[in-house]
């Protein structure tokens, strides 16, 4: 007799749970476990966004209600004009964006948007997992395309090239990169074009981290490509840059023939973003002090300097690259022949400090773990006097 998970639909059952989410679930059942695992930066939403939206909330009866469903009109026109100065070209807020419950969403209506049976989908590896379960979700087929690790996780050219087949559809990737911290380059990101443009691929772009690189590591631009701008899709967020990711909102930049379809699927599943949290983001652009996301960068890049030293401290431990943009290190263990998810969990349950299996990121990633530095100085420090003495115990 079929038990009720054979009746369960294929495609739900072809995806599971990131480890990203799953680990601080098991973390919770671990008192007194510290986080370097979800990304989350440990600041409060800044006081001028809080501030404000608690003001509306008093004075306006709009902000409980639901908005227009692809965003409120005004927050709609303020990205509108901040892309079209990135990208030298007029991006039209009716149709080229949609305000999204975070960027995830804006990346899940993307590949539903796109993605057929069977379509091929390039994703570097390592990469962010949700990318692969939202193109099994969507019936496509994640064809893996290996990072250079011995040169700093960089891309391969010529490995994304060999990678296309007839039945690839779509490139994503993220810049700067988690799980690595790296940052695409230039020169790369001119080659994921000319691999896009060349093959007739649609290129999605997530730049949930775009306001995050190191000192003098340029953020080079996507946007401004015009050559593939009938395919050329961008996910964005708030989440990190305004430390706003409970609010979950973010936006999505597509050609308007992407993004008139992709409403249908918004609509569909979540009419709009949440309100309350588009009047938030739109305080977060239009209040933003002077200091506005410096701060939020000046705070990681001192997590940063605190991290790195502590990692070269345990140089018997762990090797990694030191990040150029996000707030991610993905270290390799020496030592021991645990898997990714081994270790993992023998650092929850004995040093109670929670990291990110590695292999949750690819199979290059097997024999790493994710280190997130959004954690507080005082608990970075924290969890690796813990790790310290486990790898005396090792
Ligand atoms: C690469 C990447 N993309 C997307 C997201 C999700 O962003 P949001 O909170 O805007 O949905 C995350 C969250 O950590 C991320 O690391």
């Amino acid at each position: 007799m079929q038990t009720i998970t054979d009746r369960l639909a294929k495609r739900v059952k072809s995806i599971k749970v990131s480890g990203i989410r799953q680990m601080p679930m098991l973390a919770a059942k671990v008192p007194g476990a510290i986080s370097l695992g979800q990304g989350i930066p440990d600041l409060k939403t800044p006081q001028y966004i809080r501030q404000g939206v608690s003001r509306l909330l008093e004075s306006s009866n709009e902000v409980g209600k639901y908005s227009l469903q692809p965003g409120l009109p005004e927050l709609k026109q303020l990205i509108a004009q901040r892309l079209s100065v990135e990208a030298g070209r007029a991006v039209d807020p009716e149709k080229n964006i949609c305000v999204t419950t975070g960027a995830m969403e804006a990346l899940a209506i993307a590949i539903a948007t796109i993605i057929d049976d069977g379509d091929e989908v390039l994703l570097f590896d390592p990469g962010y997992p949700s990318y692969i379960e939202q193109t099994l979700f969507a019936g496509g087929k994640p064809v893996f395309v290996p990072l250079n690790e011995s040169s700093g996780w960089v891309l391969d050219v010529k490995k994304l090239r060999a990678a296309v087949t007839k039945k690839t559809k779509a490139i994503i990737f993220c810049n700067p990169a988690n799980p690595t911290g790296m940052v695409f380059s230039q020169t790369d990101i001119a080659a994921i074009v000319a691999v896009a443009e060349e093959f007739n691929l649609f290129l999605i772009g997530d730049l949930t981290y775009e306001f995050l690189t190191y000192g003098d590591v340029p953020m080079p631009s996507l946007i401004k490509y015009a050559s593939i701008q009938d395919r050329l899709i961008l996910c964005y967020s708030f989440s990190k840059e305004f430390a706003m990711t409970g609010w979950r909102v973010g936006y999505l930049y597509a050609p308007e023939a992407v993004l008139e379809q992709a409403s249908k699927i918004h609509d569909a599943f979540v009419i709009c973003a949440p309100t309350i949290s588009q009047y938030a983001a739109l305080v977060a652009l239009t209040q933003k002090p002077e200091s506005g996301s410096e701060n939020i960068k000046a705070d990681l890049a001192a997590k940063r300097d605190v991290i790195c030293k502590r990692l070269d401290a345990l140089s018997d431990l762990f090797s990694y690259q030191k990040p150029q943009g996000a707030y991610y290190i993905l270290g390799r263990y020496k030592k021991t022949k645990l898997n990714s998810w081994e270790f993992t969990l023998r650092l929850l349950n004995e040093a109670k400090v929670v990291v990110i299996p590695g292999s949750e990121f690819g199979s290059q990633g097997e024999g790493c773990v994710r280190f997130s530095y959004g954690a507080s100085i005082e608990n970075i420090n924290k969890a690796f006097d813990s790790i310290e003495a486990w790898n005396k115990t090792l």
